[in-house]
């Protein structure tokens, strides 16, 4: 990976203070005219085995996308493609209208695997990736503990990994992702190891915090409920037979979980992700 500095340090938390309060009830907005990820018929296995087939997929600038699928039919080497981690594919993927050769300064990737540096501390994990990019310690240290703040962990910024609960764990690593201020943010999983209390108040601080600067997101998840309610998209990927549903999800945000079950669009879009699903 090349690794240049890249940052723009200037008033970096107002900004995002600012766009953290305004952005907490809107939907957010995705400019249609721009497609920030491409990918073009894609196909990709491992040996023998077809595991993406013929992917092709335009995700807007902005938009928020649930990538769903069940076990073992290719999201994470989906999302490792896009992260520009197997160069080797067949096909192509632009970003922000460059064909991608290897990883990106600007994507942000948080990891199905708890990724937490367990030698490093909570504030030194979620500096690792601005250290990398060049930014000089103090303003690097004053961002991961800005960032450790939003995530809601003020006073854990000593912490190591085995002090760490999953939930926090799963913070740090959100704010590490976020800290190198992404325009596309590729998530993993990330609440599949939590608990359903945890989870449900993880799921809108992430939402919250991802839709500022207008980042576009893929989040992969095999929950439908998480999907649709945090999604403008929900994107049903099928082992060895590409994309089987692109759903769009037009319903008001914020979305609350217990509310939406009462919700005809939500139910209908359950109903069809299931089948795309299990079919
Ligand atoms: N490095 C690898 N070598 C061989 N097979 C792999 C490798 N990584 C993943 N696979 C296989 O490819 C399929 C898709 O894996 P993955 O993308 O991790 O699925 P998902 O994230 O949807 O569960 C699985 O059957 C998995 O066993
Ligand atoms: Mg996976």
């Amino acid at each position: 990976m090349s690794i240049k500095p890249a940052m723009n340090t200037g008033d970096w938390v107002s900004t995002r203070v600012e766009s953290r309060l305004h952005l907490a009830a809107v939907s957010p907005i995705a400019d249609e005219s721009k497609a920030m990820v491409e990918i073009e018929g894609v196909h990709y296995g491992y040996g023998d085995t077809l595991i993406l087939k013929d992917i092709h997929l335009a995700i807007p600038q902005g938009q928020f996308v649930a990538l769903v699928g069940v076990s073992g039919c290719g999201k994470t080497t989906l999302l490792n493609l896009v992260a520009g981690q197997f160069p080797g594919m067949s096909g192509q993927i632009s970003i922000a209208g460059q064909r991608i050769k290897g990883p990106r300064l600007s994507t942000g990737y948080m990891s199905a695997r708890d990724a937490l540096m367990p030698w490093r501390t909570a504030l030194d994990n979620v500096a690792f990736g601005l250290e990398l990019r060049g930014v000089s310690k103090g303003a690097r240290l004053s961002r991961a503990k800005d960032w450790l703040a939003q995530v809601g962990l003020i006073g854990s910024e000593g912490k190591y990994r085995n002090q760490l609960s999953q939930g926090m764990r799963q913070r740090v690593a959100f704010a590490r992702t976020l800290a190198i201020d992404p325009d596309l943010v590729l998530l993993d999983e990330p609440f599949a190891a939590l608990d359903a209390q945890t989870k449900e108040e993880l799921q809108p601080k992430f939402l919250q915090l991802c839709e500022g600067g207008g980042r576009t997101v893929i989040l992969v998840t095999h929950d439908i409920n998480e999907a649709i309610s945090m999604a403008d998209r929900v994107v049903v990927l099928s082992k060895g037979r590409g994309i089987s549903l692109d759903q769009p999800v037009v319903i008001p945000r914020p979305r609350n979980i217990a509310d939406l079950i009462d919700v005809p669009e939500f139910r209908d879009i359950r109903h069809r992700v299931r089948e795309a699903l299990f079919s």
